[in-house]
């Protein structure tokens, strides 16, 4: 079986939304990606304590939230009561302080209101790799809305990605890495993927030069300043996840 190809991609991905512009991983925040013109975004996504798929980056409360403990032991309902947003900044509390941590559902929701393609990252707490990637997998292979792009599911883990693969076997899967690893090819072909993520601090006009002549696509984390978007983009990396999207937009 040829490994599924993702739609189209645009130049810019809102990171977490626009985590520069509003509270990450929320309703908000991928709002304003689509309010500054980005056209994707990529979330965060991990298992709450009773397994609901919730958009959150840390496995603990503490940073983005006015909870404590670790989401992988705290119920949907409990997670759901919890300030996403005032941690913001108290210049923005007004604004954020009624955001809740999303549910992946309400998320496809709003990509659908929106017409945004989304990046869903499979971000497992230690220990339920296999879980998040199934139900990552299964809530984007059955309750995808119809019209809506299709999506691509990233992760650093191969176990999450191999369980999405087996729920999902129709979606395009991107591998996450920090510095490109020289097994790379092997690992993303092994995994049934065709998009590796990379960290753009690491990347070398080299490295981005092997992987694109393979003809798997290459994208890069997280890139704030305009002239290295430019550089990465002349490098020929296709995307590049942005906390300020629109930084990037128009060039
Ligand atoms: O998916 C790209 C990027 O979000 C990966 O790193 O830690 O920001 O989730 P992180
Ligand atoms: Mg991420």
């Amino acid at each position: 079986m040829t490994a599924p190809q993702p739609p189209t991609l645009p130049r810019v991905i809102g990171h977490r939304g626009a985590a520069g512009h509003a509270p990450e991983n929320t309703l908000a925040s991928m709002r304003k990606a689509a309010a500054l013109g980005a056209a994707w975004v990529e979330v965060d996504v991990m298992l709450s304590g009773d397994g609901a798929p919730v958009l959150i980056h840390d496995e603990t409360l503490e940073r983005t939230t006015d909870g404590k403990g670790r989401v992988s032991e705290t119920p949907l309902a409990e997670l759901r009561t919890l300030d996403a947003g005032s941690w913001f900044g108290p210049a923005f509390a007004p604004t954020f302080a009624d955001e809740r941590i999303p549910t992946l559902a309400e998320a496809v929701d709003l990509v659908a209101e929106l017409g945004l393609g989304i990046n869903i990252e499979i971000k497992p707490a230690k220990g339920f790799e296999t879980a998040t990637g199934r139900a990552v997998g299964e809530l984007a292979a059955r309750d995808w809305p119809p019209g809506l792009l299709t999506p691509i599911l990233s992760s650093f883990s191969a176990d999450a990605l191999a369980a999405a693969r087996k729920a999902a076997p129709g979606l395009p899967l991107a591998l996450l890495v920090g510095r490109v690893p020289t097994d790379w090819r092997e690992r993303l072909e092994d995994l049934g993927g065709t998009l590796l993520h990379c960290a753009e601090r690491h990347l070398t006009a080299a490295t981005a030069r092997v992987v694109l002549d393979t003809g798997h696509h290459l994208l890069c984390y997280t890139v704030n300043e305009k002239a290295r978007g430019e550089e990465l983009y002349g490098w020929g990396v296709e995307a590049v996840f942005s906390d300020y999207p629109d930084r990037l937009l128009n060039m």
